[in-house]
């Protein structure tokens, strides 16, 4: 063995286990806040005092056990059923529904639980070379993702610029003989808007094909809003034709993350998604998700969230992020420039500018500036850019905060004026091909942005404003080189 002189992450000499802890909270400091509200993306927090210890000591419990094989750790088994169980339920199945026989595993997450449901529609096909899946283009990424990952084809189906949703004629126009998969979404991401399922799923069904409702994000929102009076219409498994939904947990469910629900209408449309091998000397292999050694940690803390929480805890949850909601939205109405995108249905504010003086993305660098932490959103396929807030039940304190915060961004910005980038660098940026990127070029161009020092800079305008002006093949490039910038080994 050769001998190293010790890294960051491997020293020569062990260090004392408080220091390490130490060290890892000095790192967080710099972490945007988890908790507190000020956060509109990558994290769900209730803001209920004690739940966090709670999924700690749980995920502690379970954090050295095993998914792989659920005979050898049946406590696994019996939190992954519950949970599925509980899934299913919430979203219309189960014992007296229309859906008696609805089966699911647990996934690390939301892209998991989209990857298996193309994998199980695809698998079902073999008759066919060239599957394919129909998706609107609101739908998540994840499904290019699958799409990619599967060698799946991919035929997106534009959104309405004032509705955000699919028309049902395009999603029926979109299905050929070789779809294997039709989706819908409730709600978007992007948007928190919710596709017209029932009409997607009737049109599926009608042509044989499956029917995937991402519900990643508001499969545990959705059913608390309707029970307090909202008008949420049908999405779920009382929809005939609705073959299989997903809905994460470490979403909306308060759940630490790692854990997502795939859920089939019955066991045969699950039959697919699982993978056995015994074709070789090593253990007989069967794994119902794309991991093979699972920790339990995710899907304990996840137990223990839900069994907390409870239905009352979650229906007061919504009660509260709906009212914030409602709030945020006032606030994005009340400044002059700013226009909701779409009335929110569901747990997202999304807002755009009408006001070329009002530069978007300066205004979320504004934001940012300030403590809130918003995510833009570049302009695509004839949809303007905008900002997108995923709203949780700790925002709420906050509400009468941000309105201020927002019209003091705002006026900022405007005072700041729009991202200006060199002429000659967005006219680059518009006629250059992925192919035609060289090391050189990337390298400038990353200089030129502030990026590379192993850290994302403070204001991000000019990387936005200078990805908008790239055709799409070009951003998922550049999104490419620029991250592999960041992810650089530490000696
Ligand atoms: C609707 C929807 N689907 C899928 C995903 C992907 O989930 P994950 O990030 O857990 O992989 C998300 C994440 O935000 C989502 O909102």
């Amino acid at each position: 063995m050769t001998e190293t002189a010790g890294t960051g992450a491997l020293p020569v000499e062990g260090v004392p286990a408080a220091r390490v802890l130490d060290e890892i909270r000095a790192l967080r400091a710099g972490d945007r806040p988890t908790h507190g509200g000020r956060l509109f993306a990558y994290v769900y927090d209730p803001g209920v005092a004690g739940l966090d210890e709670l999924a700690q000591a749980a995920y502690a419990e379970s954090a050295h056990v095993n998914g792989l094989d659920p005979t050898a750790f049946p406590s696994l088994l019996a939190m992954e059923n519950a949970l599925v169980g509980a899934a299913a339920r919430l979203l219309g199945g189960g014992p007296g529904t229309s859906a008696p026989d609805v089966v699911g595993s647990v996934t690390s997450g939301g892209t998991e639980s989209l990857i298996l449901a193309v994998k199980a529609a695809r698998d079902a096909r073999p008759d066919l070379a060239e599957p394919r899946i129909v998706v609107p283009v609101s739908g998540h990424a994840a499904f290019a993702k699958a799409a990619h990952y599967l060698r799946v084809a991919l035929d997106p189906v534009p959104v309405d610029p004032v509705t955000l949703r699919p028309a049902v004629a395009d999603v029926a126009a979109a299905i050929r003989p070789e779809t294997v998969l039709v989706v819908a979404s409730a709600p978007s991401y992007a948007h928190g808007v919710i596709d017209p399922v029932a009409e997607i799923a009737a049109v599926a069904a009608a042509a044989g094909v499956r029917c995937h409702v991402d519900a990643c994000f508001g499969g545990w929102t959705l059913p608390w809003l309707r029970r307090l009076g909202a008008p949420v219409p049908p999405f779920d498994f009382a929809v005939p034709g609705v073959t299989s939904i997903s809905v994460d947990l470490h979403k909306y469910a308060y759940a630490p993350k790692g854990v997502s629900v795939l859920l089939h209408r019955d066991p045969g449309l699950r039959a697919t998604q699982f993978f056995a091998y015994a074709d070789w000397p090593g253990y007989t292999m069967v794994n119902p998700v794309i991991a093979s050694t699972r920790s339990g940690g995710p899907i304990a803390a996840a137990y223990a969230t839900l069994r907390h929480l409870g239905e009352d805890g979650y229906l007061r949850l919504a009660a509260v992020t709906r009212d914030a909601v409602a709030g945020l939205a006032d606030a994005v109405r009340a400044v002059d420039g700013l226009r909701l995108l779409a009335e929110p249905e569901s747990t997202v504010v999304c807002f755009t500018a009408d006001d070329p003086a009002l530069d978007l993305f300066v205004l979320v660098d504004e934001l940012t500036a300030r403590g809130w932490h918003t995510q833009p959103q570049l302009a695509y396929a004839g949809l303007p850019a905008s900002v997108h807030l995923t709203v949780t039940a700790a925002v709420a304190p906050r509400v009468a905060e941000f309105g201020p915060a927002l019209a003091e961004a705002a006026a900022a910005a405007r005072a700041a004026g729009p991202v200006v980038l060199p002429p000659e660098l967005l006219a680059l940026a518009g006629s250059l091909t992925p192919e035609a990127l060289t090391p050189d070029l990337i390298a400038g161009l990353a200089a030129g942005l502030g990026l590379g020092g192993g850290a994302a800079p403070d204001r991000m305008a000019a990387v936005n404003t200078l990805l908008q002006a790239a055709p799409v093949r070009l951003r998922e490039r550049l999104l490419v080189e620029f991250v592999g910038l960041l992810q650089r080994p530490t000696w």
